[in-house]
Formats: C-alpha cells, sequence, structure tokens
C-alpha cells in the first residue's frame, strides 16, 4: 500500500534508509561483526575470479560491487549484461564463481545465463530481493536484499540494497582472506543511511532542480569520474524511463573524444563530484560544457563542495557514496515525471520484472 504517498515510486525513495538499516541488522551477529552464510563465504574464498551478470539497474549496482569487490577483498571482478553474455562468452578464469544481481529474481536475460553456466558445472550466487524466485532457486547460493517487495517499476530501494550487500560480501570475503581493513561496512553503512535520511527531508530543493533544469529539455547528460560515472549511467536511466527525456551517462573523460559535441546552448548537464581524486578532473569537464553553453547541475560531497554547486550531500565514505549520491537522482527524476505529467509508477513500454528474453 502507497498509505500518504501518491506514488510507490516516492514512497520506496523514502524507504531508502530503512533498508538499509534493515540490512544491517539481518547481515550482523551479535558482536556486530558481520554475519553471512558461511558457504557463500567458502565460495567467494575458493574461486579466483567473480562475473557479475545482471540488466538494467541492477547491472548499474553490479558496476559499484566490482568496485568493493576488488578493493577490499582482491578478487578480480567482471560486470556483464546479462543479454551480452551468451553472445561473446569471455574466456573464463579457472574456477569462476558467478554472482546474479536480480531485484525480482525473474528476469529471462539473466536467467539463461544461470542455466548456461549450471550446464557447464559453474557455481552461482544470486543476489535478490524475492529469495523463492527462480534465479535464487536456481544457483547454489542466496543473498536477501531485505528491501520489502518494490512495486514501481523504476527500481530505487532495490538498486541500495544491491550496494550495501555488496559490500558487506566484499567486506567479508576480505576478512575469509585474512586481509585488514580499516573500512567496516556495518558503521559505514549506518552512516550513509543517515545521510540518505537527510537528503529525503530536502525534497522542496530538489523538485526546484528538477523544474529548473528539466521541465522543458528535450535531453540531459550526467556526467561523473570513477564511481560516480556509474551513478551517473543510473541517474540517466531513472530520468528517461520515467520522463522520457532523452539522457545518457557519460565518463567525464569521454567527453572531449566525441560527446561533448551534443552540447548545445541550454543543454542540461547533471555533474556528480564526491571523489576527491577525480574532483579536480570533473570540475574540469563542467567548465568545457559551461564554455559551450550548457546548463550544468552540479551535486558535489561536502567538503568537496564549490560555492556554485547546485546540491550537496553530506559526507559518507569515499566508497559508499552511490547509495547516497543517488537519491538526489531519483528524486529529481521522479519530480521531473511529474512536472511532465507522465505516469511515475507506470511508464509506457515497460513491466517490472522482465520474463522474456
Ligand atoms: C530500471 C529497472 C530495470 C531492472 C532490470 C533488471 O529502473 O527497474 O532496469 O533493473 O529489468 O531487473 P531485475 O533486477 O529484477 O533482474
Amino acid at each position: 500500500e502507497k498509505g500518504t504517498y501518491p506514488h510507490f515510486m516516492l514512497k520506496e525513495i523514502d524507504e531508502q534508509p530503512f533498508v538499509i538499516r534493515r540490512i544491517i541488522q539481518e547481515y550482523q551477529d551479535e558482536n556486530d561483526n558481520i554475519k553471512l552464510d558461511p558457504e557463500v563465504r567458502e565460495a567467494m574464498k575458493d574461486h579466483d575470479r567473480v562475473y557479475i551478470i545482471a540488466c538494467g539497474t541492477s547491472y548499474h549496482a553490479g558496476l559499484v560491487g566490482k568496485q568493493f569487490i576488488e578493493k577490499l577483498a582482491q578478487v578480480p571482478v567482471e560486470v556483464h549484461v546479462a543479454s551480452e553474455f551468451s553472445y561473446n562468452m569471455p574466456l573464463l578464469s579457472e574456477k569462476p564463481l558467478f554472482i546474479f544481481i536480480s531485484q525480482s529474481g525473474e528476469t529471462a536475460d539473466s536467467r539463461a545465463v544461470l542455466v548456461e553456466i549450471k550446464q557447464k558445472g559453474y557455481k552461482a550466487l544470486t543476489i535478490t530481493n524475492v529469495p523463492g524466485s527462480t534465479l535464487s532457486r536456481e544457483a547454489d547460493y542466496t543473498l536477501h536484499l531485505h528491501a520489502g517487495p518494490e512495486i514501481a517499476v523504476a527500481s530505487t530501494k532495490a538498486y541500495t540494497a544491491q550496494m550495501a550487500v555488496l559490500a558487506i560480501l566484499a567486506v567479508d570475503t576480505a576478512q575469509a582472506k585474512g586481509l585488514q581493513l580499516e573500512f567496516n561496512p556495518l558503521s559505514e553503512l549506518g552512516i550513509a543511511a543517515n545521510a540518505m535520511e537527510a537528503l529525503t527531508d530536502q525534497k522542496e530543493q530538489l523538485e526546484d532542480i528538477a523544474r529548473t533544469y528539466l521541465s522543458t529539455t528535450r535531453n540531459c547528460f550526467f556526467i561523473g569520474r570513477s564511481i560516480d560515472y556509474y551513478v551517473g549511467l543510473e541517474g540517466a536511466l531513472k530520468l528517461k524511463e520515467i520522463s522520457y527525456i532523452q539522457a545518457e551517462g557519460f565518463a567525464g573523460g569521454e567527453l572531449k573524444h566525441g560527446t561533448i559535441a551534443l552540447i548545445e546552448e541550454g543543454t542540461p548537464v547533471m555533474a556528480l563530484a564526491t571523489q576527491e581524486n577525480v574532483n579536480y578532473s570533473i570540475r574540469g569537464n563542467v567548465k568545457e560544457v559551461a564554455a559551450r553553453g550548457a546548463n550544468p547541475c552540479v551535486i558535489s560531497m561536502k567538503g568537496l563542495d564549490q560555492e556554485s554547486d547546485a546540491f550537496v550531500i553530506p559526507h559518507v565514505h569515499e566508497l559508499l557514496t552511490p547509495l547516497v549520491s543517488v537519491v538526489p537522482y531519483q528524486l529529481i527524476s521522479y519530480y521531473a515525471a511529474l512536472h511532465r505529467d507522465c505516469d511515475v509508477d507506470k511508464p509506457r513500454n515497460l513491466a517490472k520484472s522482465v520474463t522474456v528474453e
């Protein structure tokens, strides 16, 4: 039920801090350590490379998950769009472990890959919001997102839940391998949940941004570098699927290799600046597009912010910024769709779970 909310999407955006807190609880033991299926831990330790398979928003969560697993657990990871995987199956490592990320657990493109790799005898872990789903039943192991039912077609709380569970999985694997980490995912996720909650209280400001930048535009670009690039891809997907504004995410460094040709007078460009090591470069990109007439909207993180930024998110651990920086993008997309009289919860041509290949 939506309760007092006008749309499921808005309700699900608001639920995100609670979902993250539930995940912390579910994956924490009585000594505040990570509690995770020991078989999953063994599988992560025993395999030499992880292949993440997913579609759409879940694929975008996978891109961030790769950073977690490689940086924290030092295990190499490849991320593949499910529908493309079979045509160009990469040369697999000696002991590959497959991770399927799927909110619904019913996505046919992902299932096709699961069937194929099971036939070859490989092991699979499904990370899903629906533990009894097809992808969960057919995989060897399952991790549950605990996000509660997601009704709006546009995925929001499942995406942030996926990243939270992937962060916990990455640290658990690091611990299983005996690596010493400074990073405590459970406490850092708690800080991220508080930051997300603070953002859901700033809806008016985000609605203003949607009105200023997006009420009449034909297109919109999302730029970012490093992990901010992946959040830009997700921001663009959210905006296009519910507002029908043509939206594309670009890596900041790629602009000069062609895409900057798209910038016209007044083109809105959403830029994310949450990573210290690329802050200088992304700001350079903002200047470049502004010099060509774009209307840049910079969303930065506290500590890296500048006077002219349109919106500033609270400070969180640099690996976990996607959980927080996506929230303004979700809300901006929501209001842009609302201002354009679109059916927010049921966008045209889309279904909640895509059970055909
Ligand atoms: C976008 C969206 C889709 C899904 C994709 C995969 O908002 O919802 O891109 O993420 O269809 O679905 P699942 O995660 O159920 O496999």
